[in-house]
C-alpha cells in the first residue's frame, strides 16, 4: 500500500498513549510508512491552531487519534474536558484531515455503550449534548 513510491505518512496523535505505544512497537512491519509519533506535549488535539499549522507542515495521509481521556471516573464531573477531548477536538480534527486530504482513523471504545447491542438508529449513548 504504497503511492506511487511514496511512503505514506502517519500521524499518530497521543503517541505516549497505551495503544500509542503498541502501534510504535508494530511500526516497523510497515517499512512502506512514515509514523510520526507525537505527544501531548508535542501537539495537544485541543489547540486547533496547532493542528493547522502542524498539517501545513507535514503531509500527511494517514491520522490515527490515540489521544483519550481516560480517568473515566473524573469525566463523569470533569464532563467538559472530556467532551472536549473525545468530541469536540475529534470534529475539529476529522475536518482537518479531510482538507488536508487525510483519513482519520478514531480508536473508541466499546465501555461507554451499554451491554445490550447498540442500534445505531436509536439515541446514542451517552447523550450528544
Ligand atoms: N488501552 C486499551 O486497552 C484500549 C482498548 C480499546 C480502546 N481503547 C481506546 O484507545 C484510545 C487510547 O486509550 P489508551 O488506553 O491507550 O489511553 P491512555 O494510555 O490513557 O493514554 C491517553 C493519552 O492521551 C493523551 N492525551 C490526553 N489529552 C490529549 C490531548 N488534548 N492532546 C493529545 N494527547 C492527549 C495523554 O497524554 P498525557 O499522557 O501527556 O496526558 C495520553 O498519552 C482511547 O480512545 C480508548 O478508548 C483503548
Amino acid at each position: 500500500m504504497c503511492l506511487n513510491d511514496k511512503l505514506l505518512t502517519i500521524l499518530v496523535t497521543g503517541a505516549n498513549s497505551q495503544l500509542g505505544n503498541e502501534l510504535h512497537v508494530i511500526a516497523p512491519q510497515f517499512p512502506y510508512c512514515q509514523f510520526l509519533f507525537v505527544t501531548k506535549a508535542e501537539l495537544d488535539i485541543t489547540n486547533f491552531n496547532s493542528i493547522i499549522k502542524y498539517f501545513k507542515g507535514h503531509s500527511v495521509d494517514y491520522c490515527i487519534n490515540c489521544a483519550a481521556y481516560t480517568a473515566v471516573d473524573k469525566a463523569e464531573t470533569d464532563e467538559d474536558q472530556a467532551y472536549l477531548i473525545h468530541a469536540d477536538a475529534v470534529a475539529i480534527l476529522a475536518k482537518i484531515c479531510s482538507q488536508n486530504n487525510a483519513q482519520l482513523i478514531h480508536i473508541s471504545t466499546d465501555y461507554v455503550l451499554t451491554e445490550q447491542p447498540h442500534n445505531l438508529t436509536k439515541k446514542p449513548i451517552p447523550p450528544t449534548r
